[in-house]
């Protein structure tokens, strides 16, 4: 039987990082994705001819509770049972103290946080005995940043979500683990100036940005590794020691 991995959001940056590394290891995958379904398609093919494994993409949108049930209904018609999951989508705003909205606030929180319990909640009985979650956090919910409140907080959250649940999955002997990535070159970092890329790698003792690849590694480290329960792990290159 394969040994699925969901992964939500990952058909793009740290996710499609984390589905490489996954499909070059064996794991069949079951990936998210929003709205693009032509780059959806073109991943899908990718990951099948390089690592012959099985793929699936799924569209659902993290800030829209009946993804959820989307997202079930689909494990169920397949009928496959996860080896892990890997919540991975996340959005942030990142507009001043001053011109956040309620509205905006919640929707981060739905999508960073709120939408993965819930997910979890609903799909926890597809996982196996002795397989495991792995959250995505954020450096930012560790060192707050002048813009982006509401996701810096989401992601404190996620942190604490992390230890919150190590009990509840005992039961599923189900293990749950997080990552809190420092700076990635994704599209979310590329996008910044220049003038504050430099600043940034100015702070980081590595002085340069993570590659994808390399944090995606961790999040494998995470799902194999069977005593690693309840942790957080900071993938930041040394943040602020410069
Ligand atoms: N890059 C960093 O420096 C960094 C640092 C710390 C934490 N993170 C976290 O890492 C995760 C991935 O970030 P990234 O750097 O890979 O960003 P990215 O390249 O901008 O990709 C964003 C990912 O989130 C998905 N997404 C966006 N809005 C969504 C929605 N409404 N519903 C479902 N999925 C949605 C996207 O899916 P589509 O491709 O379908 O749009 C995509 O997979 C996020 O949780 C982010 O907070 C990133």
């Amino acid at each position: 039987m394969d040994n699925y991995v969901l992964i939500t959001g990952g058909t793009r940056g740290i996710g499609k990082a984390v589905a490489d590394c996954l499909g070059e290891a064996g794991y069949a995958l079951l990936l998210t994705y929003v709205s693009d379904h032509e780059r959806a398609c073109r991943a899908k093919a990718e990951l099948t001819e390089k690592y012959g494994v099985d793929v699936h993409v799924v569209q659902a949108d993290s800030t829209d509770r009946a993804s959820i049930e989307k997202i079930y209904a689909y494990l169920e018609k397949e009928s496959i049972t996860l080896d892990s999951v890997v919540f991975n989508a996340g959005i942030t705003c990142r507009d001043s103290f001053e011109e956040m909205t309620l509205a905006d606030w919640e929707k981060v929180f739905f999508a960073n946080v709120h939408f993965p319990v819930f997910l979890l909640q609903r799909i926890v009985g597809q996982i196996r005995e002795g397989g495991s979650v792995v959250f995505t956090g954020s450096l930012m919910g560790i060192q707050p940043h002048a813009v982006s409140v509401s996701y810096g907080v989401s992601k404190s959250a996620v942190h604490a979500l992390v230890r919150n649940l190590v009990k509840s999955l005992v039961p599923y002997r189900i293990r749950v683990n997080g990552v809190a990535p420092g700076f990635v070159d994704t599209e979310w970092q590329k996008n910044k100036p220049a003038e504050i890329r430099r600043n940034i790698e100015n702070k980081i003792a590595l002085g340069r940005f993570c590659e994808p690849e390399e944090l995606a590694r961790v999040y494998r480290m995470l799902i194999e590794n069977d005593y690693i329960n309840g942790e957080v792990v900071v993938v930041d290159g040394g943040y602020s020691y410069k």
